[in-house]
């Protein structure tokens, strides 16, 4: 049994990481997040409750489990004391001793949000984001203009720094995008109130880490976004802007993954994808609405409906072999059920020849044409299946043959929303 499991995504994003990370949630100690911010959505299914969380991680529904977030997150910290009352609201105890928030995290705050808007409301240059702010946190991260959630207790030189930012982004906002700006005086308050309200959650969250490991404590890692919408191995600049990749796992918390740890790469049975950007294998037609239906292909942050299509090899097998992930667990299974024949994409066509991988100038990713292997489909209802052995024979092939494309194990299979509805292959962690 590994010490501690890390859960990515392997597509772009959406692939029910929060269902899994919940299956692995019931046997571990703590689950950390270590990047992205309220951009994710994990919708999880409980006693046929719906939950949609956005920051605080998956775990959270495991009374037993401490959840994380690491100095990796950008934290809006309005979304985080809502999801709190949330979570309170619904009779979930011990909150403060529960969740531990990094005294490293970049936060987002109102100047980032109303940024993000501004750009994504011009005609060029759209990425369709999920206008949460993440970009421009990260953006001021790497400048070193960011405001941290330690800064929030230096009031003087919180002051001191956000009027210095406060000059640049509202010239920005107010000449260049012809918006509205940001008061000192009210954000000032604003932030006060703030910093009291999220005091008790803030920890040093390397150091909690550190000492869990140490004492074999099991560790869940979650991930968010997916392989593809890595700001550097996605396809960019139809990104996100943090690191997707298992190894930000360390990074993003400040502390060592355990030497015995089961890396998984969550994929959906078909591939979804919310936003601009190229999608090879992507359906317009009415077959895509059906997909779109069956699966309730909405975003979980901002009801968009996703894009859908089939499942892209290529785009796995690239996204297996950037992230050195061994293990997949795959979703939504029972979506294809019925479906007489599924296509799978196992090469592009470009210029008249075939291309294996995910090219680095994204621009010819939207002129591929997908080539397509056609694999039988299964008529049989999946939500009952619990047993490997009875898995029907057409999605032990569908699982075999992504196996074999991709170099990988399947150890999960998930056959529904519920929390129950998995098969398990492997019984890993
Ligand atoms: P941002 O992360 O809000 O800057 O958005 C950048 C891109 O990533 C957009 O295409 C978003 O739709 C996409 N994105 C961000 N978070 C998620 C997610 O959790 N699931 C799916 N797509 C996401």
């Amino acid at each position: 049994m590994p010490q501690a499991v890390v859960i990515i995504g392997v597509q772009w994003g959406d692939e029910g990481k929060g269902k899994i990370v919940d299956y692995y949630a019931s046997s571990a100690d703590m689950v950390a997040r270590f990047q992205g911010g309220n951009n994710a959505g994990h919708t999880l299914v409980v006693d046929g409750k719906k939950t949609i969380l956005h920051l605080i991680p998956s775990g959270i529904l495991h009374p037993h489990a401490k959840c994380l977030i690491g100095s990796g997150v950008v934290v809006d910290p309005e979304n985080f004391l809502q999801e709190v009352e949330i979570l309170r609201k619904a009779g979930i105890a011990n909150l403060e001793e529960r969740i531990y928030l990094s005294d490293r995290c970049h936060l987002i705050v109102d100047y980032h949000k109303h940024l993000d808007a501004a750009r994504e409301s011009k005609k060029a240059g759209k990425i369709g984001t999920t206008k949460r702010g993440i970009g421009p946190a990260y953006e001021d991260r790497a400048s070193r203009r960011g405001l941290r959630v330690a800064d929030l207790y230096n009031e003087s030189a919180f002051e001191e720094k956000l009027k210095e930012n406060l000059a640049e982004k509202n010239f920005l906002l107010k000449q260049y995008y012809g918006v509205e700006s940001v008061s000192m005086e009210s954000f000032l308050a604003k932030y006060k109130d703030i910093a009291r309200k999220l005091k008790p959650f803030v920890r040093d969250v390397s150091a909690e880490l550190f000492q869990a490991i140490d004492e074999d404590k099991k560790i869940l890692y979650e991930g968010a976004q997916g392989v593809l919408l890595d700001v550097d191995y996605g396809t960019y600049p139809y990104v996100t802007s943090s690191q997707t990749l298992p190894s930000q796992a360390a990074l993003g918390l400040g502390a060592r993954v355990p030497k015995d740890t089961l890396f998984v790469g969550v994929i959906k049975a078909y591939s979804t994808r919310v936003g601009e950007g190229p999608f090879p294998t992507e359906l317009t037609d009415a077959f895509g609405d059906q997909l779109r239906e069956s699966g309730s292909e909405y975003g979980a942050t901002t009801g968009r409906p996703r894009r859908c299509g089939w499942l892209d090899l290529v785009a796995v097998k690239y996204a297996v072999q950037v992230s050195g992930i061994k293990n997949l667990a795959i979703t939504k299974a029972d979506v294809l059920s019925g479906i007489s024949e599924l296509k799978v994409c196992i090469a592009y066509e470009y210029q008249g020849k075939r291309i294996h991988t995910i090219p680095a100038d994204t621009s010819i990713l939207s002129k591929v044409k997908p080539v397509y292997e056609t694999l039988p489909g299964w008529n049989e209802d999946l939500t009952q299946v619990r047993n490997p052995q009875d898995i029907p024979q057409s999605l032990q092939n569908y699982l075999r043959f992504i196996e074999n494309f991709t170099g990988t194990r399947i150890n999960l299979v998930s056959t529904g929303a519920g929390r129950e509805a998995v098969i398990d292959i492997q019984k890993a962690f």
